[in-house]
């Protein structure tokens, strides 16, 4: 057995020729590496038109001698969409999936001891027709050799797939399927705990092996904890010959158990409430040709800075890497079929079962995913294919239900859960739809695969009100969502802005809905999922202001609502050195279901009142009351306003007086606000509103360690333009010229405008090892730097 990436050596035309696939070319190519995709593109008003293309790829290589009587394996991770391999000329493999993996036996087609040749027709065009095409699609589908590619040399008898099946208990049974002459073959399975303990076990080809483990620590989402399983296949040796290893797999998985009892998720047999976002796969000029780390880094952005426990990936199979960091992190995943709102003739039909099989069987020894979507998002019923799909998964994996994500009420309802894309938020009333107006088996699991999304695009750089609108609106459907019976959780729309169709998004091909920019860098809303984490210690104390208390904003000049979203216990508000109050979660409020209620700061004026107008106390509070009122409406007053005036005696100059004093109008005097988050009697937090008085620019590149293989590698950098307190600077939108000294190379332009005060670039490692310094620079603001490392695998 031997295993070669091979991510190097590719040579690529964006237009293919039949003459790539000869053993000799003339053909004029470009170098690349793998992950690739067939056309960078711009940040935003890109076309879809510029990846669509008939492209193609090369490699040579030479096959040695000792290859001969061996089967040798070609894998690649994804190819979008339409994928043909040859082999020294010969047609070998077509492949219609752009987000699955295969395999392609190349043993019959090699010349041994001499050169090869391995090309591949690459059709990345819209008008294909398989999985998602064939309707209008609500994101880009890009093209390209875009996942990692190897190759295997293996013995003409191999294990072609193992599979696991664990339950919290250790009750598991472990089945396998092989490839070639495998009579009197025998199995060897061996499981490594954590902790290195070893248990094996041998078995017939025919059967599954099954078995209990005692006292295994099963999977959840607090302690994810993985196990590994090999399977050997065994040729037993005969007249005093020693056995012979044939094959070797090793898997990672999980002992876990998955069930929906009315409605509600049990892992383990416990209930799980999911709060998640639906993650797409795509980056700012790369599209979907992402390296491992960048996969892996939405995971964690999703666990430990959003504080989601589920994701779904929509609309298709992710990347291994991706599903790995899940399984680490205890995230559970709900993955689904290709496709998007359209169901096509049969020959589309057989190739979305196609990609079920696949997906079950690529992706099911990943113990964080939790359910299969068996219906194409948003389609309308078809009883015939959706039972077919039903079936499929289910025969392929007995532990997992099935779900679709459907955006219609009582459609026929094949699988074990309802998943509903719920767009009924308006931000009035119930934020989502009464579970039993929407699935017609209230039996089964039900849940909101969708929410957010179109309701309420947003930009990083819109105005206060809008963003606030955002972030509210995502905490009323979390909220609502919680408190209604049976609903197993939710999954927002979505994690991050992404590049859509024409027909979709803002006109500039981005869908604004993310609770992340492309780049990943947070909007308001995404302090609703962060704030609900549970706190170990300070540093997980979140504490985001929703407003930055410039008057001159807002229309009129008139204060809005001003909320913090924390997991701290309480927060304390103070005017200059003044305290004015400390205000703790509503939990018989608006979101009082919530882990974490938002706080509304409802109280700018506190006791100052007493303090610098000589009021005595009872008049201090009932004055501070008419002016907090007449903030959080414009200025009017309010009949309860008037009422207390009068019972005070005061005159409304007198009460307009005080206003422009201790709340302001446009043209007072700008006050210094702090905020505190206070965590076990702790000061754990502060936030300090006050005028800009310096433009500082912050760089963090989020993995500075890069390696370089078994693909080249990427380091994603995100900037912001911050002021002297740390506050995000919503309507910087200065150029950033960036600048790299080293062996790496910006993805994308070196002069990046910051959107809503925010941007980001990605490096890619250039196949050398070094050091590397990121240099930033901006008029206004100090120049930034970042120092970053690259290694390559040779050398660790
Ligand atoms: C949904 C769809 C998503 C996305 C979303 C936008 O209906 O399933 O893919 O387009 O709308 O809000």
């Amino acid at each position: 057995m031997e295993h070669y990436d091979w991510n190097e050596g590719w040579l690529f035309t964006p237009r293919f020729d039949p003459a790539l696939v000869r053993p000799e070319c003339e053909l004029e190519l470009e170098p690349v590496r793998i992950p690739h995709t067939v056309r960078v593109l711009p940040y935003n008003y890109c076309s879809e038109n510029e990846y669509q293309c008939l492209c193609g790829y090369r490699r040579e290589f030479f096959a040695p001698r000792e290859w001969k009587g061996r089967t040798v394996l070609l894998t690649f991770g994804a190819i979008a969409h339409d994928a043909t391999v040859f082999c020294n000329g010969r047609r070998l493999f077509h492949h219609g999936c752009g987000y699955t993996a295969f395999t392609v036996d190349l043993t019959g087609a090699l010349h041994f001891g001499q050169k090869n040749v391995v090309a591949v027709r690459c059709d990345s065009r819209e008008d294909l027709n398989i999985p998602p095409f064939g309707g209008q699609i609500d994101y880009l589908t890009y093209g390209g050799i875009y996942r990692a590619v190897s190759l295997d040399i293996k013995e003409p008898a191999y294990l072609r797939d193992v599979f696991i099946e664990a339950k919290a208990e250790g009750d598991f049974r472990i089945y396998t399927s092989t490839v070639g002459e495998t009579v009197g073959c025998t199995l060897q399975a061996e499981i490594r705990s954590p902790s290195g303990s070893l248990a094996a076990y041998s078995g017939e080809l025919s059967l599954p092996i099954t078995g209990v483990l005692n006292g295994v620590h099963p999977w959840s989402i607090e302690h994810p904890t993985l196990y590994t399983l090999t399977v050997q296949l065994i040729r037993p040796g005969s007249a005093g010959l020693p056995d012979r290893v044939l094959d070797e797999k090793t898997v990672r998985f999980g002992f876990r158990t998955v069930q929906f009892v009315a409605g509600g998720l049990y892992l383990n047999g416990q209930r799980v409430e999911l709060r998640g976002l639906n993650r797409h796969q795509s980056f700012a000029y790369q599209g979907y040709a992402m390296p491992d780390s960048i996969q892996r880094l939405d995971a964690q952005i999703l666990k430990k800075d959003l504080g989601c426990n589920a994701v779904r990936t929509s609309h298709y199979p992710q990347s291994p890497a991706f599903l790995d960091a899940c399984d680490e992190l205890g995230l559970l995943v709900f993955t689904e079929m290709p496709g998007w709102r359209y169901i096509g003739d049969e020959s589309w039909k057989a190739q979305a079962l196609q990609n079920c099989r696949e997906m079950v069987c690529q992706c099911r020894n990943h113990p964080s995913i939790f359910l299969w979507g068996a219906r194409v998002n948003g389609s309308g019923d078809d009883e015939a294919f959706y039972k077919r799909t039903n079936e499929a998964i289910h025969r392929l994996d007995p532990t997992r239900p099935t779900a679709g994500a459907r955006n219609h009420r009582k459609s026929q309802l094949l699988e074990d859960v309802y998943a509903y894309n719920d767009y009924s938020c308006r931000g009035r009333g119930a934020a989502c739809e009464a579970r039993a107006a929407v699935t017609p088996d209230t039996r089964k699991g039900y849940l909101i695969s969708e929410f957010g999304g179109q309701q309420m695009p947003t930009k990083p750089f819109d105005d206060e009100t809008h963003r606030l609108v955002q972030a509210l609106r995502t905490a009323a459907v979390l909220n609502d969502s919680i408190a209604q019976q049976g609903v197993a959780g939710s999954f927002g729309w979505c994690m991050a802005d992404y590049n859509t169709h024409r027909e979709f998004g803002s006109g500039d091909r981005i869908c604004y809905h993310g609770m992340l920019d492309m780049f990943r860098n947070p909007k308001l809303a995404a302090a609703v999922y962060a704030s609900q984490k549970t706190p170990r210690s300070p540093s997980d104390i979140v504490l985001e202001v929703s407003s930055g208390m410039a008057l001159g904003d807002l229309p009129g000049g008139a204060p809005t609502a001003c909320w913090v979203f924390t997991n701290a216990e309480s927060v304390r508000l103070y005017r200059g050195n003044d305290y004015i109050a400390e205000f703790s979660p509503d939990r018989h409020g608006r979101f009082a279901a919530m882990p974490h209620p938002p706080i509304e700061i409802n109280d700018f004026v506190g006791s100052l009142l007493e303090k610098y107008e000589g009021m005595d106390p009872p008049s201090a509070q009932a004055a501070a009351a008419i002016l907090n009122d007449m903030r959080r409406c414009a200025m009017e007053l309010s009949p309860l306003s008037k009422a207390r005036m009068l019972s005070l005696r005061l005159s409304w100059n007198e009460v307009a007086r005080m206003y422009c004093k201790y709340i302001g109008i446009l043209g007072s005097p700008s006050p210094v606000y702090r905020f505190e988050a206070v965590w076990h009697g702790r000061v754990v937090g502060t936030v300090v509103r006050e005028p800009v008085q310096s433009v500082r620019l912050e760089c963090t590149v989020h993995n500075p360690i890069l390696t370089d293989g078994p693909t080249w590698d990427c380091a994603a950098v995100s900037l912001r333009a911050i002021d002297q307190n740390g506050n995000l600077l919503p309507y910087c939108g200065e150029a950033v010229q960036l600048r790299v000294d080293g062996p790496l190379k910006i993805i994308g332009p070196s002069v990046v405008p910051l959107r809503g005060g925010m941007a980001g670039t990605y490096l890619a490692t250039t196949g050398e090892a070094g050091r590397a310094v990121l240099h930033c620079r901006m008029e206004g603001a100090l120049d930034t730097d970042a120092v970053l490392t690259i290694r390559s695998r040779e050398n660790g």
